[in-house]
């Protein structure tokens, strides 16, 4: 093992953020339009990927939901899944929980029974290749709390497919508070909860998300540090925050690496993991995200692990699962510990 780049390819990862179509790569687009007959308003893949360049959070989710409009049938989804999990198993993923919009193609008319299906159908293949995947489909927070709800009813026949719901989209003047109805019927039915908060919010909305819809995981959390009193709560709790290094970059969530707020989470004993919530928009898949936040914030070997170790506690396997990946990261850090005693 000679570097921490070696170090990060070598150890297995469970990816915890990650939209699926925030994998619609600039080439699919083109390929499904083209499938689909459906018109772009870019000449070229090049002339696409040189529009993704975004001033904050809304102005990506714009062309987010553009691009995903080529997204029309089962086969559509079942390509797009199958080419992130594809993509994940190189970067040593081997555990994905995956978000989903189910309202970005219900209201388009794209039938939900497409979309799970082809999604489900990618999701058994992945298994047989080694790639355990869970579903999160989200609500989409500048929709009302009624189409959440009448989204969530729609869901429940598909319900066997998930293991929990999310909240993303616009995160500014919709805060958590305004899905509670939903996010409750959603733990009565036996789901785990997570919810976009404080990439672009303020800290507030993570005590809505913690108080209000009692999620089990932060979905970036960022500006969580801003309130003393938030980060004890998520310490003490050890609630884990789903942290997208390449994504705050490319968001202006923070104008460096450098400056990401990643290590002092660490240091504040925060379990912390790293993710590429749109990787085909911000630049870089899991390994990358990995690379680019170790080499900035200069995280040492010890720390690198823990992001690995802390994916798999912060997932929503079984335990013995958890513990079955930890031995795997447990054995790489005994290695690694031995042959730097040898130099
Ligand atoms: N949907 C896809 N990516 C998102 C992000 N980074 N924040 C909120 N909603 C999203
Ligand atoms: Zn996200």
């Amino acid at each position: 093992m000679t570097s921490i780049d070696d170090l990060i390819s070598a150890l297995p990862k469970a990816e915890l953020h990650i939209h699926l179509e925030g994998s619609l790569e600039p080439e699919m687009v083109f390929v499904l339009a083209d499938r689909n007959g459906i018109p772009l308003d870019y000449a070229s893949v090049d002339v696409l990927q040189d529009a993704y360049s975004f001033s904050g959070l809304q102005d990506f989710l714009d062309i987010y939901y553009t691009g995903m409009r080529v997204l029309q049938t089962e086969r559509d989804f079942y390509d797009l899944a199958t080419a992130y999990f594809e993509r994940a198993m190189q970067d040593n993923v081997r555990h994905a929980e995956v978000f989903f919009d189910p309202q970005a193609h219900t209201d388009r008319g794209v039938p939900l029974a497409e979309v799970v299906g082809g999604i489900v159908a990618a999701v058994k293949e992945a298994a047989l290749a080694g790639l355990g995947v869970y579903l999160i489909p989200c609500f989409l927070r500048h929709l009302s709390g009624q189409d959440a709800m009448d989204s969530l009813v729609e869901l429940e026949p598909f319900v066997e497919h998930f293991c929990g719901v999310g909240l993303d989209s616009s995160e500014l003047g919709h805060p958590p508070s305004k899905f509670v109805a939903a996010f409750e019927r959603a733990r009565e039915l036996g789901l785990k909860l997570v919810a976009h908060a404080g990439e672009e919010g303020p800290p507030e909305y993570v005590w809505e998300a913690l108080d209000i819809l009692h999620v089990d995981r932060i979905d970036h959390g960022n500006r969580a540090l801003e309130d003393s009193a938030l980060v004890e709560r998520l310490r003490n709790h050890q609630v884990p925050l789903t942290v997208c290094p390449l994504s705050n970059l490319k968001l202006a969530v923070v104008d460096d690496l450098r400056f990401h707020p990643l290590k002092s989470m660490l240091d504040a004993g925060l379990v912390t993991t790293v993710n590429s919530d749109d990787p085909a928009y911000f630049g870089g898949y899991l390994n990358k995200n990995f690379r680019e936040i170790a080499n900035s914030l200069d995280l040492s070997v010890d720390e690198v692990i823990t992001l690995a170790e802390n994916s798999f506690t912060a997932s929503f396997l079984p335990e013995s699962e958890i513990q079955k990946h930890l031995e795997e990261i447990g054995r790489i850090r005994v290695n690694l510990s031995v042959s730097t005693s040898d130099l």
